[in-house]
């Protein structure tokens, strides 16, 4: 049986995407690797992409079609071949595409042999152009035991523009922090614009790293935090660290921000209780990030609660698993309009 969609997940939170695919009623075929599924659907891939594009799950992380599924014990260079006549016709010429592939388990293959001839073999017969940075379709290639599973889609479609939803960023010298990946990833996924010059709150905010990225866009930001931030964040004019925990500042009357994060190494309720207390500190065209830290053992009603509680405060505009969150889950909030 043909599967109709890949689907990706943090293997750790198997449990709730597999909710989330049951939910739309798909049905697991194959468990490709740990947190990669091919799914049945009740009707097609577009239908579902289209579902998940307006309201998208939290915890699946990626989704690509299944329109064919091709042996590979005749070897890549079969794969590639029989690919570029099924695409070629399939691709809209004058949009620019890349081919995505990934290589679960061990097999004896990397993605660059796939992605290579099968990018430049299609691009020469469909007079697409091969643009891996900025594609507007793709073509999705899954290697997994003795099969290739390979589906054409609109980068749109499929949750995140990134083969599995793996989203790297380069590394900067001057990074601060790994915990930057997470501001830009969050910033990109939700399609969030910074105001210009904005006033921005960093809760948790040590040693800086999501300081710095919202310094590079512009913001002028309050940091606080016990600890201490990195010397070059102690030395930034439009830097202002308060050494207070979240709790003590609310009791020094805050200012009001454009944008407030909180990246806070609290349980998830209790920070989102305190996240709660800071809406009245948001402008109302203001905007809010936080991570949920999850525990191991009941995330999903632990989830289900900090949402609840920080839903009395803001509207969510919305929640993912993102690739650089660990054991959590980063929220987007705005402030609620009171009724
Ligand atoms: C994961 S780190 C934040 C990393 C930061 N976003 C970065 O990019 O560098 C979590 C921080 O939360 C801070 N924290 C924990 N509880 C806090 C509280 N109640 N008030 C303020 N900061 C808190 C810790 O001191 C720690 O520096």
């Amino acid at each position: 049986m043909t599967p109709d969609v890949i689907v990706t997940a943090d293997p750790a939170f198997a449990e709730a995407a597999l909710a989330e695919i049951a939910a739309v009623n798909g049905r697991v075929l194959h468990t490709l690797a740990p947190g990669i599924w091919a799914i049945q659907l009740p009707g097609d891939f577009f239908a579902l992409a289209e579902q998940w594009r307006q309201q998208p799950p939290i915890f699946v992380r990626h989704i690509c079609p299944v329109q064919t599924v091709l042996p590979l014990a005749e070897g890549v260079e079969k794969v590639v071949a029989t690919a570029v006549t099924f695409f070629t016709h399939l691709l809209e010429p004058d949009w620019p595409f890349s081919v995505q592939t990934r290589v679960l388990g061990d097999l004896p293959i990397k993605p660059f042999d796939v992605n290579q001839p099968l990018g430049n073999q299609l691009a020469t017969a469909s007079g697409a152009p091969l643009d891996v940075r900025r594609p507007f379709q793709i073509l999705s290639v899954v290697l997994a035991g003795e099969a290739a599973y390979l589906g054409l889609s609109l980068a749109t479609n499929n949750l995140s523009d990134w083969a599995g939803g793996v989203r790297r960023f380069a590394r900067e010298p001057e990074q601060v922090s790994r915990a930057e990946f997470k501001l830009l990833e969050a910033l990109e996924v939700f399609a969030i614009d910074l105001p210009p010059r904005g006033r921005a709150l960093d809760l948790g905010a040590a040693p800086g790293g999501w300081t710095r990225v919202l310094r590079q866009k512009e913001q002028y930001v309050t940091a606080v935090d016990p600890a201490w931030l990195h010397p070059s964040l102690q030395k930034d004019k439009g830097v202002r660290h308060l050494r207070l925990t979240a709790e003590e500042y609310l009791e020094q009357d805050p200012d009001t921000y454009d944008v407030i994060v909180n990246d806070m190494r609290l349980d998830a309720r209790d920070s989102a209780r305190l996240m709660g207390e800071y809406g009245r500190y948001l402008y109302p065209h203001g905007l809010a990030l936080i991570t949920l830290k999850l525990p191991e053992k009941n995330y999903q009603s632990a989830l289900d609660h900090a949402l609840n509680i920080l839903r009395q405060s803001y509207t969510i505009a919305g929640a993912r698993q993102l690739f650089h969150n660990r054991s959590e889950v980063t929220v987007y909030l705005k402030r609620k309009v009171d009724s």
